[in-house]
């Protein structure tokens, strides 16, 4: 058998990290990538290969650590590449396809894999990390032995509940309460704004809070008949939040400019009465990256595309982290 040979430099670097695009949002990975100053070495599709130890990126979907580019001469070998860098039980390997499919599920056949599983909402998520490889062609792959997520390509899928939420924006706090296990605690007193027609209200009242829920618009009449939810027709930015009281959460689903949710909840910020956010910062074109940074330099704030997530962001501030 031809030796097998493992290209640990891509283009003249030892460190390579690759950051993937969320479908449809690879002009926004690579603008973050170039406002951060990072070095992008070759792009293949959504996946950016770049320079350097593995950073923060919103618009990365997955980060794959220390990739390499290995040389392999038939599918058993290649097999054999990915067991002998998945440690002791040979890994757990999940494909990305984007060249010789065919070839790629037989390698993945032939090693530990992911299973591609949908979630109930809540379902443990497996705590360790997971491996990739991609097929550049019949003898050469990239391979990452760890990513960053434990779901392959970042993303989550659930079995979706038709038939109480009044929208699929649920989907959100599901995703954040789930993979991100960011999550208030039974009894915990909520507000969520821009909460019509009420999707994000049903998810926190499921999990127990006691949610002040806030909109322009009405509230879908069968999340309104639910117990512990006040629901306020008016506009949140006319809401003050000494007359709202003190609240575990702060949570905004709202329409609106960047930077109008970033004065609204600097102000509830400052009030002190709040001690958790969770915020869609929804983007116009083009994607306000300067109000985005802005944010995430909020001490306590970490802010992620969730894989529900369109052209909009989450804003996670927990006070544990400030
Ligand atoms: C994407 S929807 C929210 C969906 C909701 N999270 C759900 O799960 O069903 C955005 C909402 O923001 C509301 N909105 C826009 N401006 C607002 C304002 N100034 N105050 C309160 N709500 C506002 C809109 O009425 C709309 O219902």
């Amino acid at each position: 058998m031809p030796p097998m040979v493992s290209i640990l430099v891509i283009m003249g670097q030892s460190k390579c990290t690759g950051y993937l695009a969320p479908v449809d949002f690879t002009t926004d990975l690579q603008t973050e990538l170039s406002l951060r100053g990072i070095t992008v070495l070759e792009t293949h599709g959504r996946l950016f290969l770049c320079e350097g130890e593995p950073q923060d990126v919103v618009f990365a979907q997955d980060t794959w650590y220390d990739v390499e580019k290995v040389e392999y001469a038939s599918i058993n070998n290649a097999a054999e590449a990915l067991r002998a860098r998945g440690g002791e039980k040979g890994g757990r390997w999940s494909h990305y396809s984007l060249n010789n499919h065919r070839r790629g599920e037989l390698i993945l056949e032939k090693v530990p894999s992911v299973k591609i599983k949908k979630y109930n909402f809540l379902d443990p998520v497996p705590s360790t990390s997971i491996g990739v490889f991609a097929l550049l062609s019949e003898s050469l792959m990239l391979v990452s032995a760890r990513t960053k997520c434990p779901l392959p390509f970042g993303e989550i899928h659930f079995n979706e509940d038709k038939i109480n939420p009044p929208s699929r924006a649920y989907l959100k706090l599901w995703e954040l309460f789930t993979l991100y296990k960011i999550k208030p605690n039974p009894g915990e007193r909520a507000i969520d704004v821009g909460s019509c027609p009420g999707g994000w209200t049903w998810v926190l009242q499921t999990v127990g809070c006691q949610v002040v829920s806030v909109d322009k618009a009405p509230l879908d009449p069968k999340i309104a008949a639910l117990p512990n939810i006040d629901f306020r027709q008016e506009s949140a930015f006319g809401l003050r939040p000494q007359h709202i009281g003190k609240l575990d959460w702060f949570f905004s689903d709202i329409i609106c400019y960047p930077d109008k949710l970033h004065e609204l909840v600097l102000r509830w910020i400052e009030s002190g009465l709040v001690d958790n956010f969770a915020c869609t910062i929804k983007f116009q074109q083009p994607t306000d990256f300067e109000t985005m940074f802005k944010m995430q330099q909020i001490p306590g704030s970490q802010i992620v595309h969730l894989s529900c997530n369109k052209h909009e962001v989450t804003w996670v501030n927990l006070k544990s982290l400030r």
